[in-house]
């Protein structure tokens, strides 16, 4: 993982994964994040408009990091970083996706969960990972274990899944986290009821919450 990209999710702190299913939602939701003081997002590429948001958000709010999420395969990573991605993420560790985000040149951070998934992102030189499903695999708890014998090559880790303002608190303290994601800040109900004071008000809270530790 580039080391700017890896800065940059450590100076942001809390990273909103998003889905879009319309236009319209895209520019007042990133607005509502922005006001509420989130500066990186994770934009899925589960729904057909993914891509195009990707490039809103790239064109119009350049402040923001956007990170192109759940990249399944290969020709994801090159129609993200066309689309202006700034980074990529997977909820899964795929040796063809490391590979080519590698070539590309973009930055990725796979997905693990055990040290042999650990072993794997570091042949691809991805020193960023994300930690999935966070809350249900054990938590900070099992990610200071499962970190341990790596803890020399100072890995990074973005806990996401079951994670909300309550229970940040545990990741927020510790070091190897570089910041910590979720689908709370605006999920797809707040965004489909259009509900922009919500999500900026989950937005301030959360980055407020993780900034007290
Ligand atoms: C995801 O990729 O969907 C995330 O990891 C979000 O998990 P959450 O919905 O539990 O926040």
């Amino acid at each position: 993982m580039n080391i700017e990209i890896q800065n940059r999710i450590k100076d942001a702190g809390i990273v909103a994964v998003l889905i879009f299913h319309e236009k319209k939602e895209i520019r007042p939701t990133i607005e509502a994040l922005s006001s509420g003081g989130v500066s990186a997002i994770e934009l899925t590429l589960r729904t057909p408009i993914a891509l195009e948001a990707i490039t809103i958000v790239h064109t119009h709010y350049p402040h923001i990091l956007c990170g192109a999420g759940t990249v399944l395969s290969p020709r994801q990573i090159s129609d993200a970083q066309k689309a202006g991605a700034d980074f990529a993420v997977a909820p899964g560790l795929n040796r063809k996706v490391m590979d080519e985000a590698k070539r590309m040149g973009l930055p990725f951070a796979p997905g693990i969960t055990t040290a042999s998934d650990i072993e794997s992102a570091l042949e691809y030189d991805c020193t960023l990972l994300k930690f999935f499903p966070a809350e249900k695999i054990g938590g900070i708890a099992y990610l200071k274990s499962l970190n341990a014998p790596y803890q020399h090559l100072g890995l990074s880790f973005l806990p996401l899944g079951g994670i909300n303002t309550a229970n940040l608190t545990s990741y927020a303290k510790e070091p190897i986290i570089a910041g910590i994601g979720g689908s709370w800040i605006a999920s797809s109900s707040l965004i489909a009821a259009g509900d922009w004071d919500a999500i900026e008000k989950n937005a301030c809270s959360a980055v407020k919450r993780f900034r007290e530790e």
